[in-house]
């Protein structure tokens, strides 16, 4: 599979590594290519991985991965062009910092993921691999147990797909549901976000599923 990665900072760098070391071919999609840190990820990886624009990653990509700042993505998803047909994965959080720190900018009424799908006409998003931190983007197995992941998305067909892509990463995976859950998955994105920075977790700790 060639995985478009749109960003090639934190998230993007921590996926698009571990997808390489499970086969998987990596495009990421930037605004300069040629740029040093950009050309030193995509040589660490090695030759499974290269850097073009967001356009070119888009059309070569069987699946788009965003991974840009909040602020960032509704002009990186324009400047791919026609996504129709498309399957994305918005691992995005809509963070804005306010007068209490970072925080959630929407989240009652609609969520990132929704206005993603409104930008992205056409396409079928999922909004997954946004409730952890990039670090356990690149290992997600604690002592041997899978930490967890979730998709939630609309389109059924292709949900089983983003499902198994997710699950190539190392996590356990879990159906969310409808894109609308996206509003649930980016207010537990938050949680990690605020015990990981303001709580004293630190970025080594994630969420599970426990089972009887
Ligand atoms: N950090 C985490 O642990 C974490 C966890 C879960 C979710 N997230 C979410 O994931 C997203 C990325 O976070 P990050 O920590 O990886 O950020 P980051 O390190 O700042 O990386 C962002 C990347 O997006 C690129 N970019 C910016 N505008 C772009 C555009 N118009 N077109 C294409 N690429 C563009 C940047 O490239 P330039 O060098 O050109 O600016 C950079 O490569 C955020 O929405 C964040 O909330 C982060």
């Amino acid at each position: 599979m060639t995985i478009a990665i749109i960003g090639a900072g934190n998230v993007g760098g921590a996926l698009g590594t571990n997808w390489a070391s499970k086969g998987h071919d990596v495009v990421f999609g930037v605004r300069d290519p040629k740029a040093e840190k950009t050309q030193a990820l995509v040589s660490k990886i090695g030759g499974k991985a290269k850097a073009v624009t967001a356009a070119e990653a888009a059309a070569a990509g069987n699946f788009i991965v965003l991974s840009t700042p909040w602020p960032a993505t509704e002009a990186a998803i324009r400047s791919m062009g026609n996504l129709k047909g498309k399957i994305v994965l918005d691992a995005t959080n809509p963070l804005t910092r306010g007068p209490d720190g970072i925080g959630l900018e929407i989240g009652h009424a609609i969520s990132g993921g929704e206005k993603v799908q409104g930008w992205a006409a056409g396409a079928s998003v999922f909004k997954t691999l946004n409730t952890t931190g990039f670090g356990n983007m690149a290992n997600p197995v604690f002592k041997g147990v899978k930490s967890v992941m979730f998709v939630a998305g609309d389109d059924a067909a292709a949900k089983p797909k983003v499902i198994s892509l997710v699950g190539d990463l190392g996590f356990e995976v879990i159906d969310a549901g409808p894109l609308r859950n996206a509003r649930l998955l980016e207010a537990h994105g938050m949680l990690w976000i605020d015990l990981a920075l303001v709580r004293g977790q630190g970025r080594d700790f994630a969420f599970g599923i426990l089972r009887r």
